[in-house]
């Protein structure tokens, strides 16, 4: 949960796409989050949710389970 801008609609939907950025030019490579979700989904079996209100902040919700399934390496 964070207390920054917040994200609108649009914004929310492009969010963990690779390189999309509202920082682009201002040291922002749009990769922070595309890594987030691959962590948490791909390596950590887990989910990543998120609500945003313009203006008022984000919170994050990682669900992850206690024991991965197949060969994890
Ligand atoms: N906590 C947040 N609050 C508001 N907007 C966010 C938040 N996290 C990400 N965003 C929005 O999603 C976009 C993509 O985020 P992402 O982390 O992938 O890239 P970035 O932060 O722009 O660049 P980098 O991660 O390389 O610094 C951001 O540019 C910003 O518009
Ligand atoms: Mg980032």
């Amino acid at each position: 949960m964070d207390n920054g801008v917040g994200m609108g609609p649009e914004q929310l939907t492009k969010l963990f796409e690779p390189f999309f950025s509202t920082k682009i030019g201002g040291g922002g490579t749009g990769l922070g989050m595309s890594i987030v979700k691959n962590l948490v989904v791909e390596k950590l079996q887990g989910r990543i949710a998120v609500e945003s209100t313009l203006g008022q902040g984000s919170c994050f919700v990682i669900t992850l389970p206690r024991v991965l399934l197949g060969n994890v390496g």
